[in-house]
């Protein structure tokens, strides 16, 4: 039988669309929402004064923009590495933790001794502390387990975190981030490995798309490619960690398989940058993880924005390099480390990130978008990049539902 839709109406609220290459702030607006959909969206004078709604929601002067999206995380694991950031602080660097043994490895042996259940509750935390934040839509990678079981562990709750949280959580197959010992020194067999575990994994329905690392102290520009064609045979889309700590070529593989995304980018070269514009490709900036490991060589904001390339701004959040939970402080950080444009940042953390995800229908506010939205104590948009260290943000609304 079909349903009459519930209608709710949000008013007294400023709203920024982000519709047009503008804040498109509407200073006295209006929203209707049917279920999980944006109806309506102008001034509250042009209201209809006829309008029957279901539920009317006072939204008390607040500033209302589209629910964020964390585009790139590594939300899902065991443990932490607090003790490897202090080595670091004391001069020892990222790559020789990593040498030693140690960074990535230490959260994969910590994440397969976690059990599943324990992987969620300290997952479901971690996103109710992203959505106090503003995020209504995240992205989780796995790449801790790095076994046919663990990583199906692993995506397993990153779909459970839906579910506990109410959140939309779109899930990345990253079993190509880091080699395990029981690999040791036979990368190639591992990436056949991997190759062979990704047709299972998305029987299950756990895969959205699929990620890899390339670099020095991850896989060869060879190795990716041979993932990304395993993805592209079940018609998955790919995405990358690229150029991060130097220039492998990996933007531009990546988007010659037609990539969503490539992220981090420090070291992007000008063939990339054409590449990645010539494919529709976003470049997700990730300032938590430069921050953390003191990197001096910015990626090519300039250049990026003169090519047209979309710019998105994530978090990152991963126990070695950004345990951040704040995209409104990602966005202010890439405002300040990177230079972009407060305006440019919040688009990279709303209509930039969705589209780094694939996703068309959200990251504004205009009718037929998702009604995924944030609600905060502030007066203008530029402000999300202005504060930093606290939370403006008084609550979400998720596919039209009032989340916290
Ligand atoms: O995105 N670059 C590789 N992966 C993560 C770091 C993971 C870790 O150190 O645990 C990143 O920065
Ligand atoms: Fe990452």
């Amino acid at each position: 039988m079909h349903q009459k839709p519930i209608r709710r109406l949000w008013r007294q609220a400023r709203l920024a669309t982000l519709t047009g290459t503008d804040w498109g702030l509407l200073e006295h607006g209006a929203l209707l929402t049917e279920d999980e959909r944006i109806a309506w969206v102008g001034p509250v004078a042009d209201l209809p004064s006829d309008l029957s709604v279901d539920e009317e929601h006072d939204l008390g002067g607040g500033l209302l923009t589209p629910g964020l999206v964390d585009c790139h995380t590594h939300l899902v694991y065991g443990g932490r590495r607090a003790d490897e950031a202090e080595l670091r602080l004391n001069g020892v660097s990222y790559e020789q933790i990593a040498r030693a043994g140690g960074g990535i490895r230490s959260t994969v042996a910590a994440t397969r001794a976690a059990s599943e259940e324990e992987l969620l509750a300290q997952a479901v935390r971690r996103t109710q502390v992203l959505r106090q934040q503003g995020v209504t839509t995240l992205e989780v990678k796995s790449g801790y387990g790095l076994s046919l079981e663990a990583e199906a562990r692993c995506l397993r709750v990153a779909r459970r975190l839906g579910n506990e949280t109410g959140l939309s959580v779109r899930t990345t197959f990253l079993g190509a981030h880091a080699l395990p010992p029981e690999f040791e020194g036979r990368p190639d067999d591992y990436i056949d490995a991997v190759c062979t575990w990704l047709p299972t994994l998305h029987a299950q329905g756990l895969v959205d798309a699929v990620d890899a690392f390339c670099e020095t102290i991850g896989f060869t520009p060879a190795q990716t490619r041979q993932v990304f064609e395993a993805a592209r045979s079940l018609g998955l889309p790919v995405k990358l960690h690229a150029e991060q700590l130097s220039d492998q070529g990996g933007a531009a593989l990546a988007a010659s398989f037609g990539a969503l995304s490539c992220d981090h980018l420090e070291h992007l070269s000008p063939e990339g940058i054409a590449a990645m514009k010539a494919a529709g490709t976003v470049a997700v900036l990730l300032p938590g993880a430069f921050y953390m490991l003191r990197e001096t060589k910015l990626p090519p904001v300039a250049a990026l924005r003169e090519a047209g390339v979309p710019m998105a701004v994530s978090t990152d959040h991963n126990p070695g390099t950004s345990p951040a939970l704040s995209l409104p402080l990602m966005a202010h950080m890439a405002c300040s480390f990177f230079r972009l444009t407060p305006l440019e940042a919040v688009r990279g953390i709303t209509v930039h990130a969705a589209r780094a995800l694939g996703l068309h229908d959200r990251g504004t506010l205009a009718p037929g978008q998702r009604a995924d939205l944030a609600l905060w104590d502030l007066e203008h948009p530029n402000e999300l990049t202005y504060w930093f260290g606290h939370t403006p943000c008084r609550c979400v609304v998720v596919g039209g539902e009032e989340c916290s």
